[in-house]
């Protein structure tokens, strides 16, 4: 048996170090994107419905600066902001109002902290409509349904209000036909061509938004989302998604879910590997390692890193995820 095995993988395995000398990827807070909730019906923050270990903010709280601070300095400098209106109607008005509450907490974040973080905005109407559709429903001979063309120039108002508000990057995920270029138009059209955009790309109907739903009481109050978000059963129609959305001018493209869909976010950066990859580990996935962690089930860091490491290991260049001030700690504490 001398000699035998000759090959023997286990070399690299023998300390950590060692390990960490030959990882494939890695994990810096640099590539992370933290979500941000601010409701503006708030006094003080409240824990967010739905969402176990995370809070919403006042969109003008000092709370909401301390937090943006407390993020930076662990390393997490990106943030994507998602606002919760006192009021909804059949547009989502508040979501391009002067006043809005994402446009509150980016006027709040720019003069308390200023212009090193990088601030994005989710650019859709779920949350500030009464119907809770990501477009315009109208009557059709098949009934209801969601409108294409006049929610993209809603889409273009709110575009350029978040601009205006100090937006570094506008992150439309509504799903709607030209999307991408309609914002594009309208933010050149206003003068904001250093205003970047991250396209939901390919965003899946997935059952993964329910804790997200309920922290911003976005659901349909009607159907589905299944006539605008992809088809779960398709990862090739993700490629014609990230390239039309690429010809629209999109500067940064995005594969929702990230767990579910590590096949399609592989598949994205094998096709396109010069362009920007964002994966959004979403609500539902963040809730199932917390839940199952609660319960003792599973170890909550090593499953969270694990499934950060995946999405990397899949692709993605950056991910958006609600663990990214607990995975900033876990990295600066070695785990
Ligand atoms: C709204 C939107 C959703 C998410 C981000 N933007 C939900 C949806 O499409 O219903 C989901 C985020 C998450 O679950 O973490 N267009
Ligand atoms: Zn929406």
């Amino acid at each position: 048996m001398t000699g035998f095995p000759r090959i023997r993988p286990r070399r690299l395995r023998s300390s950590s170090a060692l390990r960490s000398l030959i990882a494939e990827v890695d994990l810096s807070p640099s590539r992370f994107i933290m979500p941000l909730f601010v409701d503006e019906n708030l006094k003080s923050p409240i824990p967010t419905p739905g969402l176990e270990g995370y809070t919403t903010y006042p969109p003008d709280s000092k709370e909401l600066i301390n937090l943006v601070n407390a993020a930076m300095e662990v390393g997490v400098k990106s943030f994507l902001i998602f606002g919760v209106p006192s009021t909804k109607d059949e547009v989502g008005s508040r979501a391009f109002a002067e006043d809005g509450p994402v446009q509150r907490a980016l006027r709040t974040i720019r003069s308390e902290v200023g212009w090193e973080p990088v601030l994005m905005t989710d650019l859709c109407i779920c949350e500030y409509t009464s119907h809770g559709h990501c477009g315009i429903p109208v009557n059709s001979r098949r009934g209801t349904v969601i409108d294409n063309d006049s929610t993209l120039k809603v889409y273009q108002k709110i575009a350029v209000s978040q601009a205006q508000a100090g937006a570094d990057f506008i992150a439309p995920s509504g799903m709607m036909d030209g999307q991408v270029r309609a914002i594009r138009e309208a933010l050149d059209t206003a003068g904001f061509t250093d205003v970047g955009i991250m396209a939901y790309s390919a965003k899946y109907a997935s059952s993964m938004y329910g804790p997200f739903r309920e922290a911003v009481d976005s659901a349909p109050r009607f159907g589905d989302r299944k006539s605008y978000q992809m088809d779960p059963r398709n990862a090739r129609e993700a490629i014609k998604e990230v390239r039309l959305d690429l010809e629209e001018g999109a500067d940064i493209v995005m594969v929702k879910p990230a767990l579910m869909y590590l096949d399609v976010i592989s598949l994205v950066k094998r096709t396109y590997p010069d362009v920007p990859l964002a994966a959004y580990n979403v609500s539902g996935e963040y809730a199932m390692i917390k839940a199952a962690a609660r319960q003792g089930l599973i170890d909550g860091v090593a499953a969270m890193m694990e499934a950060l490491y995946a999405i990397r290991r899949a692709g993605a260049d950056m991910i958006i995820t609600y663990f990214a001030l607990d995975a900033a700690r876990a990295i600066a504490s070695g785990k």
